[in-house]
């Protein structure tokens, strides 16, 4: 048999989803789960988020890597937008049903990399182009061309308007791309860098990693908890409503995480980023009711599995407050999550070894 891996190497249960399963080293990102703590390269997440605009973030996070040089990074993502809205006509002429995030992919499949940019760059600097662009195509609006003078925050929610948006919500839109940069050996960074390990190149990492981000049980979340708040509409109702989703077998989303046993830390400087955008928006004072109601449910229903907030649950709340539909919550979020994607690619690469596990067959024997 070609594959016999050896017993001592075999981890318990290869069911398990590879849980506590240390499978690279990185300096990029720590998730410490039974404390609630995330670091992003040295800087502890609530340092960084709310504190400094995305490019600069990507900047403290990219910085072991010879990416753009000295160069300011608002000035050479404002170089790479503008490089992406050439590709903007193929978005057009795409087919009406494909999802924003799949015309995202389009755009990303013909975006050309043998330019003056840095791949990662380039990369990086298309997304925002390519789903603000690809929202206004669904919506039969004209895509509005990117103006490379302003932050990657500012410009997006220009591109998906039309106007230069109030700054409380480029603050909050910065927050948020900040908060969700990098966070450790999630599913979807891990599919890059298995990519990435093949010596495929940045675009092919970042495409498949979309793929693994756009599942429910990952990046897909968000869109759904705005839906279950909709849906429960009431404070009165939250406890009926979440008790009979809970009975009915159904996950309540926005809830549990892989590795946090306590509260997801993003959860909080996401929250504490709605309370600048303004007092007494009702469908916050709605959101935190059903936080409340949830975890206390979550607790009676699996009081050995720690389950709380999740990163997603004030995604879907922040977003909305200023004004992003929900079909762009999961687009944002791999926008958001590109330059990390990116930056484990190229540690990944620095080891120069193809992540290839072996498999434990349980299939018939051969006659
Ligand atoms: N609501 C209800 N029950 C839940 C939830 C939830 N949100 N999350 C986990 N559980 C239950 C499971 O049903 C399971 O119960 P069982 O043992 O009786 O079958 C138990 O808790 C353990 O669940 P697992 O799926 O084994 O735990 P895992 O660590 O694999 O799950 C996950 C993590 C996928 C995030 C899960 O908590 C979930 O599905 N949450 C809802 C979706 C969500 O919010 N996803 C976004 C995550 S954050 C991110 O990826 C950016």
């Amino acid at each position: 048999m070609t594959e016999a891996p050896d017993p001592a190497r075999m981890i318990p249960d290869p069911t398990a989803g590879l849980e506590g399963v240390v499978a690279a080293t990185t300096k990029l990102s720590h998730v410490d789960g039974e404390n609630g703590i995330l670091i992003l390269r040295g800087k502890r997440i609530e340092d960084l988020a709310g504190k400094a605009p995305f490019e600069t973030a990507v900047r403290h996070l990219w910085q072991d890597f010879d990416i753009a040089g000295g160069a300011a990074l608002q000035a050479v993502f404002g170089q790479a937008r503008i490089a992406a809205f050439a590709a903007v006509p193929l978005l057009e002429d795409a087919a009406p049903e494909l999802s924003v995030f799949e015309r995202m992919q389009l755009g990303l499949a013909a975006l050309p990399l043998k330019g003056d940019l840095p791949d990662a760059v380039a990369i990086a600097g298309a997304l925002p182009v390519f789903l603000a662009a690809s929202h206004r195509i669904a919506s039969g609006r004209v895509p509005v061309a990117p103006d490379n003078t302003l932050e990657t925050a500012t410009d997006l929610l220009r591109m998906l308007t039309g106007a230069l948006p109030p700054d409380g919500h480029a603050a909050a839109l910065n927050r948020y791309l900040v908060t969700i940069l990098d966070h450790g050996l999630n599913a979807s960074t891990f599919t890059a860098r298995v990519i990435g390990s093949t010596q495929a190149n940045l675009k092919q990492a970042v495409l498949g990693a979309m793929g693994a981000l756009s599942g429910p049980l990952h990046g897909g979340a968000p869109g759904p908890v705005l839906d279950m708040i909709d849906a429960i509409g009431q404070p009165e109702n939250a406890q009926a409503w979440i008790g009979e989703a809970l009975a009915r077998k159904e996950r309540l989303m926005g809830f549990g995480h892989r590795i946090y046993r306590t509260r997801d830390p993003r959860a909080d400087v996401l929250k504490a980023g709605l309370k600048l955008l303004g007092p007494d928006n009702p469908k916050v004072r709605l959101a935190e009711d059903i936080e409340t109601a949830a975890l206390a449910a979550l607790k009676r229903a699996k009081p050995d599995r720690p389950l709380e907030t999740n990163v997603e649950f004030y995604t879907a709340v922040l977003l909305d407050a200023i004004g992003i539909d929900r079909t762009l919550f999961t687009p944002l979020f791999a926008t958001g999550r590109t330059p990390g994607w990116c930056a484990h690619v190229l540690e990944q690469r620095q080891t120069g070894k193809l992540i290839r596990p072996s498999s434990r067959y349980v299939g018939p024997q051969a006659g």
